[in-house]
């Protein structure tokens, strides 16, 4: 059985940072009321996800030693693309000068661990090497006049290139599911921007991450204490502490850098797993729980081992 593991990530972000007290400038909010309700203190905007992607995806691939002719397929998670066509990824592919398929996976906020968990089947499939990038821009999809939803919003990208070079599974459980009957909860028509029910996403974010992450753990037949580092959507710190309770998972496991980049949908999970690793939160064998949650409403999760590359 050939096995998929992480050998080469990176992330990036775009320049301009907008801090809550620019925010207080723009619309009737506060630093204090922003820092109280969600722990997002500052965010980069004005990304593209195709520049992000890009620039991530050169650095997870220069990480893992792999050239542009090796990598078999390119999966981007983003639900903020360009353009609605072609698809981001194909642009990021003729950047990268990649040789291979190349499509977008639109799963909202959960889309990172989507990516994941696809790509790992295609490596059982027979692939050898697949880049995933979760990246989004939802700065150019947000409304800034709404203070229900503009001081959340940031933009960043994540990359990961997944090898076929396990001598053992990585991906040991992993949940995928969608609710689509509560996807007027958060949508955005085309050539508009980003509408949001607050509270019911909030309450719906926090069973969605307990159910993703439980099935997941079951499949993986582990259990929370077990988990070394969990890796949450960087959506609001208040709903990432409630779910970890209901887990009774302590909030010293998580990985959170939501202060610094705001919710980033599908960059938000890569942006934080990544931090975790440079700030050496993890060593090799240790269990990783991420999980998400997302417009759709999606959520998924997947108990990861890691893995990474002899140094
Ligand atoms: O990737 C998934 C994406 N979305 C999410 O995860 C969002 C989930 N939801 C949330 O994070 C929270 O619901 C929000 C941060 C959006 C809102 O926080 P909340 O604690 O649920 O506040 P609320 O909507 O219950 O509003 C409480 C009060 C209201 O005033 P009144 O009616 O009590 O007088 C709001 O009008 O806070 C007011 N309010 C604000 N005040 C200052 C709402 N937004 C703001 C604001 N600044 N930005």
């Amino acid at each position: 059985m050939p096995y998929g593991r992480i050998t080469g990530w990176a992330t990036n972000l775009p320049d301009r940072i907008l801090t809550n007290d620019d925010l207080a400038q723009m619309v009737d909010t506060s630093d204090e009321w922003i820092t109280t309700r969600t722990g997002v203190k500052t965010r980069h905007i004005d990304g593209k996800v195709t520049e992000m992607s890009t620039s991530a995806a050169l650095d997870a691939m220069a990480m893992a030693g792999v050239s542009p002719d090796q990598i078999d397929l390119l999966l981007l998670a983003t639900t903020s693309p360009d353009q609605q066509i072609p698809a981001s990824a194909s642009v990021i592919q003729h950047s990268l000068g990649l040789t291979c398929g190349a499509f977008d996976l639109n799963a909202a906020c959960s889309g990172f661990v989507y990516g994941l968990v696809t790509a790992m089947q295609f490596i059982q499939g027979g692939m050898e090497r697949i880049l995933v990038i979760g990246s989004d821009s939802l700065s150019s999809i947000t409304n800034w006049e709404d203070r229900g939803t503009c001081i959340l919003f940031g933009d960043g990208a994540g990359a990961f290139v997944v090898e076929n070079s396990g001598e053992q599974p990585s991906l040991l459980g992993w949940d995928l599911m969608s609710d689509g009957e509560a996807a007027d909860l958060l949508y955005c028509e085309h050539g508009d921007k980003i509408v949001m029910d607050g509270q019911a996403v909030f309450r719906k974010a926090v069973l969605a991450m307990e159910a993703a992450a439980l099935t997941a753990m079951d499949k993986a037949n582990v259990v929370s204490d077990e988990i070394k580092l969990v890796v949450p959507h960087q959506a609001n710190i208040r709903i990432i502490e409630a779910a970890l309770k209901r887990l009774d998972i302590p909030m010293e496991k998580a990985a959170v850098v939501l202060s610094s980049t705001g919710n980033t949908s599908a960059a938000s999970i890569p942006l934080a797993f990544v931090d975790a690793v440079n700030n050496d939160r993890v060593e090799p064998g240790d269990l990783v729980l991420l999980v998400g949650f997302g417009a759709g409403m999606t959520s998924a999760a997947a108990v990861v081992r890691w893995d990474p590359p002899k140094t």
